[in-house]
């Protein structure tokens, strides 16, 4: 029997790339350009599956709906996937699934690495030193804010935000605070010795750090506006490492440079691959090109579990990521 057809829409380390080519008759993107809208339309009509990325055009209702449509199973190298219209997918028959679990250490030390090196001023220190402008030791140079024994506030709490509460609590003895529609049990909750709080506000109030860990798009986009950035405290730091629609961008430049809150470390932004401009000349700000799941390890186990799904798809079985 002829192996399905995979179009894997932008190039994948080489290891997932390989296993791809053993499982299917598999496309490379080996240029590793975005594809166009009508690259994507073809890929409909001329693959059995497609393994689209967060940095891809949304495969929206007129992708979905071309006529002659070969595509089964649309298999995200990703965890997130607001680059997918699952409504539109749905309505078109055609099965969607993710790459949950793999990527949740990794993505949660960056959200880590983001807290440490905002709060401890690292990306200002360095700039510093390698501008050759450090003058040496002082007892006031650079002060910054302590981290252990902190509040860390949650707005969302699934198996990323998890991981890192599980960092927080356990290595740097932090106060943990969530909200979450769907809050895992009470088991899951008390292994960080978490507070769950009724509502977003309610987090922001409380916390010297936030951290976002809710998906994007829909009711989330702008969660983050004037409004609940100016609920936090003055001294307190937003860290997102989730999508970046979910803050309100020139409302959190007001926020920083009007002293609302006192710094932001962010992995995601609103019109990824563009940053606003006045983030770019602030010093309390962390910037981080979208590299949450971003090691060798963490990529190519997202890779094997996109192919995974395609394989249970074409093997008549449920792909145990399924989301649409
Ligand atoms: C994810 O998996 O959601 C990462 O942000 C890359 O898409």
């Amino acid at each position: 029997m002829a192996k399905p057809k995979v179009l894997l829409t932008r190039k994948w380390p080489a290891d997932a790339e390989a296993r791809a080519k053993e499982l299917f008759d598999v496309t490379l993107n080996d240029d590793d350009h975005k594809m166009s809208v009508d690259e994507l339309k073809d890929a409909m009509r001329n693959y059995d599956a497609v393994c689209p990325t967060v940095s891809d055009f949304v495969i929206n209702e007129e992708i979905f709906n071309v006529d002659d449509r070969r595509c089964k199973i649309v298999a995200n190298f990703g965890v997130g996937y607001n680059n997918i219209d699952t409504e539109a997918a749905k309505a078109a028959g055609v099965v969607v699934s993710n790459t949950p679990e793999v990527l949740t250490d990794c993505t949660a030390d960056i959200a880590m690495s983001l807290l440490l090196a905002v709060s401890r001023r690292a990306g200002e220190g360095e700039r510093l030193v390698r501008d050759k402008k450090w003058d040496g030791w002082c007892p006031t140079h650079m002060l910054a804010t302590k981290v252990t024994g902190k509040k860390l506030g949650f707005i969302g709490f699934g198996r990323i935000a998890q991981a890192v509460a599980h960092k927080a609590h356990h290595g740097f003895d932090m106060e943990i605070s969530f909200y979450d529609p769907y809050p895992p049990s009470a088991e899951v909750i008390s292994k960080y010795n978490a507070t769950q709080l009724d509502t977003v506000e309610d987090v922001l109030k409380d916390a010297d750090f936030v951290t976002l860990h809710c998906p994007g798009g829909g009711a989330n986009t702008n969660l983050m506006n004037a409004e609940r950035l100016g609920m936090m405290k003055n001294h307190a730091f937003l860290i997102n490492t989730a999508r970046g629609d979910v803050v309100d961008e020139p409302a959190l430049v007001e926020a920083l440079k009007n002293g609302v809150i006192a710094g932001a470390g962010l992995d995601v932004f609103a019109k990824e691959p563009s940053v606003t401009d006045a983030l770019l000349d602030m010093e309390n700000v962390v910037l981080l090109p979208h590299l949450g799941s971003a090691t060798t390890e963490t990529r190519v186990a997202m890779g094997l579990r996109s192919l995974g799904n395609v394989q249970a798809f074409f093997d008549g079985k449920e792909p145990g990521d399924r989301v649409a």
